[in-house]
């Protein structure tokens, strides 16, 4: 687990964009997972930069999204296939064919469903790198506490925090969702390079117990503590709860000097 501590989310944005598109310089058929938030707006306004500025070039990539609410068709101002059109998709060149993002429409056969959006993802030849937020609550996608450290892409019910987090993006008297279509932690886990964002005081908790607390399904995100090649980049204040903040920081110099790759 690589700890790249940075000053605001202007620089973790810049950073994550800077790893992400270098993977797609690397292998332009990447198959990039993508995710939604507030946390992920300065990373796609980097990239969007890159590719304005001709250094990037999306046509060959393939992505698949996370997570979508139930019950939000795409063209809904709160859904992530809005989300993902206005802060990403209509300003770069991906294909259209090569999008993935849950469809919150979908009404029964759930698992059937979910099954094939898991088969998508095998069929691109699995999911190169994946970018995640947290929540408050340490939910990566939407898998909420308790959540399987095994589980699969699966409807999935919110929990009340996270519902009253999402509430203020929801007009008033308009409830907001109560389920989502989620990648499970066990589908996030096969990517082979994840990387993991977090700004603000709200998340140091849920960042302190992800990196140096134990695994457990109370904090979805520390099961990343079993993957080989996980970079959480987090800054100043939502790694106001690492304790080895100064060993963190060390490892950092040391990868730049002798692995510079990592960090490029
Ligand atoms: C939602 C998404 C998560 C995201 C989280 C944090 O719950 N399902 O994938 O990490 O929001 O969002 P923000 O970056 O706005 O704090």
């Amino acid at each position: 687990m690589l700890v790249i501590l940075r000053r605001d989310d202007e620089e973790i944005g810049r950073q994550a964009a800077q790893l992400i598109a270098s993977a797609v310089r690397k292998k332009p058929a990447l198959a990039l997972g993508l995710a939604t938030g507030g946390t992920m707006v300065g990373v796609y306004k980097h990239l969007v930069g890159l590719h304005k500025q001709g250094s990037l070039d999306f046509s060959r990539v393939t992505t698949f999204n996370l997570d979508e609410y139930l019950g939000l068709p795409a063209a809904h101002p709160r859904s992530f296939h809005h989300f993902m059109r206005e802060n990403f998709f209509a300003h770069v060149n991906v294909d259209s064919r090569n999008i993935h993002i849950p469809d919150g429409t979908i009404h029964g056969n759930y698992d059937q469903y979910c099954t094939s959006y898991e088969a998508a993802i095998r069929k691109a030849g699995g999911i190169d790198l994946q970018l995640l937020g947290i929540g408050r609550n340490g939910h990566i996608g939407f898998n909420e506490p308790t959540s399987s450290i095994g589980s699969r892409t699966r409807l999935k019910v919110l929990s009340r925090e996270t519902m009253d987090d999402n509430s203020k993006f929801f007009a008033p008297g308009e409830e907001s969702p109560r389920c989502a279509i989620t990648m499970g932690i066990g589908t996030i886990l096969e990517a082979r390079k994840i990387l993991l964002l977090a700004t603000g005081e709200a998340k140091s908790a849920a960042v302190a117990k992800s990196i140096e607390g134990p695994i457990t399904s109370a904090v979805s995100a520390s099961a990343l503590q079993l993957h080989a090649d996980v970079t959480f980049i987090i800054d100043d204040a939502a790694a106001s709860q690492l304790s080895q903040r100064d060993f963190y920081h060390r490892v950092l110099e040391m990868t730049a000097l002798l692995t510079p790759d990592r960090l490029s």
